[in-house]
């Protein structure tokens, strides 16, 4: 046993004694859901404990713990748990007046939609709702290739878009294959020879493989701010050259804005960057903690016709899209960020800069460099979001190989290893940090500044 071993022992006892009732629930999961849950991110070692109540920035287990949360319904919750506005509107709800599914159109739908069109204000765009992220990525996808006549689809290395076999290469960092390999088996090759993988922030290359390729690129897939690759912003010019260059070699520019619509302002973070792209991804947080999300873009494009405008492709929402009261409870979720946009993105922007200086400070005191990302840079004035990281060179951090190369940070610490020490301390964090929400006050910011003070005082004495 090294030592990481040691201390990651050490931690899990500690957590197995205040987690017997989520030990014994998980152990009649395994019997019958696959590995004991629905989503692996949720199915931490060595087993997840099992919610039995969430509020504001807390979530509470079947043992009686009440963790501080920072992963907050996949970053979906920005309001924190079940807050006030969605719990006073869920009271008015009717399943006579259809806010149980009916499999008719409603009004709430063309709510929504008008809002968070009159936030993008474009012209001549239009939107579809469906009911995941990956629904959303994949259909961006097959109308862009629809559109475009073309297959090849560019991501980028360490990006997620969901399930969608389009876009499962290039999530993970795999030794020294980087972000080169599939992520799953069972996507046809064609499909991921189509599949291109490019490195953020990295204008040259971006030129180079449209130089090379541009030609049979459907579609160039990127989020304008990284999400799980990173937390990492893209520069301006970055995403000035993607918009140059699609339009120069007939793709089309897809900003998947899942995690970052209305996360950093009332709006598309493409907002702040000034970037039209042709098709844009949301989901989490518009659905006010449902499953929604949407396509949207260009209207020739969302109604799935060729260049030659012709109807082609096929997007259908499903069963369960725009589900009235999903639709009710995103548009009562937008219309209060909106509304309240100056105090909730300056208080959010300003917990996340306390925090991430905190963090570091509280590693530094005990001689460790920890360097957080989720910091804003010159298009986004400032983040909710947090990633720790423990660098082992000095290089900025610009793309994913630089979070997830473990030759460059010590991913094993941060995924493994802080993951456990903090949830000994009742913190949760999904990759060394998460999302603040508005419910994230001072007193739940020097609770987790104090939980970061214990690891890297565990760190020091056993790792150090
Ligand atoms: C940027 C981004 N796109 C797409 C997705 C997929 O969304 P879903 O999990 O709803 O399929 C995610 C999920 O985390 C995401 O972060």
């Amino acid at each position: 046993m090294d030592k990481t071993e040691k201390l990651i022992s050490l931690l899990e006892s500690r957590y197995r004694k205040k987690t017997r009732k989520s030990l014994r629930l998980y152990q009649e999961a395994q019997k019958v859901l696959v590995r004991g849950g629905s989503h692996s991110i949720r199915l931490f070692a060595p087993y997840p404990f099992f919610m039995a109540s969430a509020g504001g920035p807390c979530v509470h287990d079947l043992d009686g713990n009440a963790f501080i949360d920072y992963w907050q319904g996949h970053y979906a919750n920005v309001l924190g748990h079940n807050p006030d506005v969605l719990r006073a509107e869920f009271r008015r709800f009717d399943p006579e007046r259809g806010s149980l599914h009916t499999g008719f159109e409603g009004e709430s739908q063309v709510r929504l939609a008008e809002l968070i069109m009159s936030r993008l204000g474009y012209k001549d765009h239009k939107i579809r709702f469906t009911t995941s992220g990956a629904l959303a990525t994949m259909s961006a996808v097959m109308l862009a290739q629809a559109y475009t006549g073309r297959e090849k689809i560019l991501k980028i290395g360490g990006g997620w878009h969901g399930a969608t076999p389009y876009l499962l290469k290039g999530v993970n960092f795999h030794g020294e294959d980087g972000f080169g390999r599939a992520e799953s088996a069972g996507i046809p090759k064609a499909m991921l020879r189509n599949t291109l993988i490019t490195r953020y922030n990295d204008i040259d290359r971006l030129e180079r493989i449209f130089k090379k390729q541009g030609g049979r690129i459907a579609a160039f897939i990127v989020e304008p701010f990284l999400g799980v690759g990173g937390f990492i912003p893209a520069s301006r010019d970055y995403l000035r050259a993607a918009r140059r260059l699609t339009a120069r070699y007939g793709a089309l520019l897809i900003f998947d804005e899942i995690i970052t619509g209305f996360r950093f302002c009332p709006s598309g973070l493409q907002t702040l960057y000034g970037i039209e792209p042709d098709i844009t991804t949301f989901g989490k947080l518009i659905g006010g903690g449902h499953a929604v999300s949407a396509v949207e873009g260009k209207a020739r494009i969302l109604e799935g016709r060729n260049a030659k405008g012709k109807v082609k492709a096929k997007f259908e929402g499903g069963t369960f899209s725009s589900h009235p009261q999903y639709m009710r409870a995103g548009y009562v979720m937008l219309k209060h960020l909106v509304d309240h946009a100056g105090p909730i993105y300056g208080a959010l922007a300003a917990a996340g800069d306390v925090l991430r200086t905190r963090v570091e400070a509280v590693f530094r005191a005990e001689g460790i460099e920890a360097r957080c990302t989720g910091w804003g840079n010159e298009a986004v004035p400032g983040s909710s979001l947090f990633m720790v990281n423990f660098p082992r060179t000095d290089k900025a951090f610009t793309s994913a190989e630089d979070v997830w190369d473990p030759a460059r940070c010590d991913v094993r610490l941060k995924e493994e290893v802080l993951k456990i020490a903090l949830l000994a301390e009742d913190v949760n964090v999904v990759h060394g940090g998460g999302a603040i929400s508005l419910a994230h006050g001072p007193s739940h910011l020097d609770r987790t500044v104090e939980a970061y003070a214990a690891a890297a005082q565990l760190f020091k004495k056993y790792l150090f």
